[in-house]
């Protein structure tokens, strides 16, 4: 299934998500994926293993075009010339000569005028035909709105947390408004769950309506939240380095929910985020330095 970004540049809806994947499990993962049908992976300087990501590509034996490569900037590299600079550790990582999607990996609010000329970059690389789109993460609407003001190329793509227990409508509507397609991060809700992130959250994998869902289909919960994603439209990026779960997530065409399902997942949003409030600062994260390729 694939989608159409607003520059006409398509890309395909489930993508394979890296976070957190040790580099010495990416390179088999991201092989697993493309092997069970994957045709996009999404990864970031931030996480440290786009060289095994690219490593993993060339080990599929798929030709680089057939498969769609999304990373991020960090921070760190926020600026017109760092930014530059960033495209070219990435593709130095990867391995490659065109990244499929570049994006900004989160607001830096309080310097907005660094966030605004990373963008640039972005802008420029995409004229320069180096990348194929750009666009943002974290980008709240007014995050948007002040990019948007400051710059020319709408982006692509918009990466937010996005699971049943937090769907961000007010983002979700100002992206669509704008024609910014929407991509959910954590879309099987995993930053409600993955250890170290905080006790007492409400882990929405376990959650009993999405089970029953489930049940009703003879899927699993994490199918069924992928479902909700592709049938509303969405892109998603589900993480695993285990075979058989990055199997099962990518095992979700063939059954479809009702207007009464998706409406009754829709019902779970609770309204609170679980991951970073992209509107705080966080001048800690501009210590962390990307590496050289
Ligand atoms: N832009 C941003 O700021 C940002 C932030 C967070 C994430 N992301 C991107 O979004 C991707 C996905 O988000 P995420 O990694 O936070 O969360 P996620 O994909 O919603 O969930 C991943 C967690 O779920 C487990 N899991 C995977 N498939 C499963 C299944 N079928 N049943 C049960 N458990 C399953 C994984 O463990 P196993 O590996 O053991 O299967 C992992 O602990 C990331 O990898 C990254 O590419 C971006």
């Amino acid at each position: 299934m694939e989608l159409k970004l607003n520059n006409g540049v398509t890309m395909p809806a489930l993508g394979l998500g890296v976070f957190q994947s040790p580099p010495e499990e990416t390179t088999a993962a991201v092989q697993t994926a493309l092997e069970v049908g994957y045709r996009h992976i999404d990864t970031a300087a931030a996480y440290g293993n786009e060289r095994e990501v690219g490593e993993g590509i060339r080990r599929s034996g798929l030709d680089r075009g057939d498969v769609f490569i999304e990373t991020k900037v960090w921070v760190s590299d926020y600026g017109y010339d760092e930014s530059l600079h960033a495209w070219d550790k990435a593709v130095g990582k990867l391995g490659v000569e065109q990244l499929d999607l570049l994006i900004l990996h989160q607001p830096a609010p309080d310097r907005f005028e660094k966030t605004v000329a990373a963008y640039k970059a972005l802008e420029t690389l995409l004229a320069d035909g180096r990348v194929r789109a750009i666009g943002v993460s974290n980008f709240m609407p007014q995050h948007l709105k002040q990019l948007l003001e400051a710059t020319d190329v709408v982006p692509a793509v918009n990466q937010i947390e996005l699971h049943p227990y937090f769907a961000q409508r007010n983002v979700q509507a100002a992206d669509a408004e704008h024609g910014v397609l929407t991509q959910a991060w954590s879309p099987i809700g995993g930053i409600t769950f993955y250890p170290g992130w905080g006790e007492n959250r409400k882990n929405v994998m376990r959650d009993p309506a999405i089970a029953a869902v489930a049940k009703a289909h003879g899927k699993t919960p994490a199918q069924v939240m992928l479902r909700w994603h592709l049938q509303q439209g969405r892109s998603a990026i589900p993480k695993s380095t285990n075979p058989a779960r990055i199997a099962e997530n990518f095992d979700v065409f063939g059954f479809e929910l009702s207007a009464a399902e998706l409406a009754a997942i829709d019902a779970l949003d609770t309204g609170v985020r679980s991951g970073p409030d992209p509107d705080v600062a966080r001048p800690e994260r501009f210590a962390m330095v990307i590496p050289e390729a």
